[in-house]
């Protein structure tokens, strides 16, 4: 069942690229226009939408994260991240033009459908994005838009959190096209972006070998950091939680900006730093501003550790390891600059002897509060 791989996780890091072809499929019509036929929520609740909640654990929360920005930036709809323990129990200010976005891979998290439960008896509107059929969380919403990562079974997520990314941005962009935001072009080009993206997280996994072999070179590693920006943000705390589940290494995920206001104390002499870069063909500062954290954290000691697009070359001269990724538009470089996150957690962890695709302690759905 493992198709020849040492893992299911490896197998399913190797499924991504089907992941995000298949939960593309069959969104559009022949005219390029997004159709969610399966929705059951009403076009006119939709249009009057006026804020996003979405509410997930774990990895899904952080793809919830990355889609925010594109949805907010695609929709001007604001949107919250919440984690769905929390949620619950905080007396959240949701309404009927609320649209509560609930994110599982399993789609049977407890934490997730308590938090459903709740915003429905709070009046929202609730959609799925999930992908296991037929699972509880759908039941109980009022639409699902499932993933097709087909089953995960490893206990960390990798192919389910580059659907989840995928299905919300085909949200956000139908969103954008109903309200009026998009024009159809717009819509048109994004989709066929995202559609070439299948093909550039293919070559991210093929350039694979050389993070493995970081990653055994750094086996005795005790604490790891990685820092993002915008997008490359949650990308960081995503590639915090896969070394931490799978490793059991004390791995924390910072945006770089806040470096100066903490955590910058936490670096001395070896700290590896994982660093994810965002695109040298942004219209803002951030590539910029990132090198100058690059080089603010390789002058007080650290190993920087970074993940850049291809032809990027200021970060060769602060880069102790460059891990190069395709390029991409910068809403979609989430999708390419995990894979190696991945793959270095899962060869530092087999490097170690550890199981990876059961880590202890942890269970792959967690239907207990
Ligand atoms: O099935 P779900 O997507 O609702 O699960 C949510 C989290 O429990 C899950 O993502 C967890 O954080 C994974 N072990 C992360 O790799």
């Amino acid at each position: 069942e493992k198709g020849g791989f040492e893992s299911f996780m490896d197998k399913e890091i190797h499924d991504q690229p089907h992941a995000v072809a298949d939960t593309l499929l069959g969104r559009t019509d022949t005219a390029g226009r997004i159709v969610l036929d399966d929705l059951r929520i009403d076009e006119s609740v939709l249009r009057s939408v006026d804020k996003i909640i979405v509410i997930a654990c774990g990895t899904a929360a952080y793809a919830g994260h990355v889609a925010k920005y594109a949805i907010e930036h695609w929709c001007r709809i604001p949107v919250e991240v919440e984690l769905a323990h929390e949620f619950r129990y905080r007396d959240p200010i949701v309404d009927e033009r609320t649209l509560v976005v609930a994110i599982s891979q399993s789609g049977e998290t407890m934490d997730t459908l308590m938090a459903v439960r709740h915003a429905r008896e709070q009046g929202a509107k609730v959609l799925a994005i999930v992908n296991t059929n037929g699972s509880t969380i759908p039941r109980e919403s009022d639409a699902v838009l499932y993933t097709h990562a087909g089953p995960e079974i490893a206990v960390a997520s990798t192919k389910a959190f580059l659907a989840q990314i995928t299905a919300a941005y085909v949200l956000g962009l139908y969103l954008a096209q109903l309200r009026g935001n998009k024009y159809p072009d717009e819509v048109t080009q994004i989709m066929d972006e995202l559609r070439d993206m299948a093909r550039k997280v293919q070559t991210v996994i093929e350039r694979g070998e050389y993070v493995r072999a970081t990653a055994r070179s750094m086996k005795d590693a005790d604490k790891v950091l990685f820092l993002g920006r915008h997008v490359g943000y949650p990308v960081a705390m995503e590639g915090a939680l896969k070394l931490k589940e799978l490793a059991y290494i004390h791995a924390e995920g910072f945006a770089a900006g806040e470096l100066k206001h903490g955590p910058i104390a936490l670096i001395d002499e070896g700290q590896p730093v994982f660093v994810v870069v965002p695109s040298p063909r942004g219209r803002d500062q951030l590539h910029s501003k990132m090198v100058s954290n690059i080089q603010e954290i390789r002058a007080r000691g650290a190993r920087t550790l970074v993940i850049a697009e291809d032809g990027d070359d200021a970060v060769r001269a602060y880069a102790d390891e460059i891990f190069w990724i395709p390029q991409a538009p910068s809403l979609l470089q989430p999708l390419l600059a995990v894979v190696p996150l991945q793959i270095f957690a899962m060869a530092l962890a087999s490097a170690k002897g550890l199981d990876v695709d059961q880590p202890r302690n942890l269970a792959k759905s967690v239907t207990v509060e």
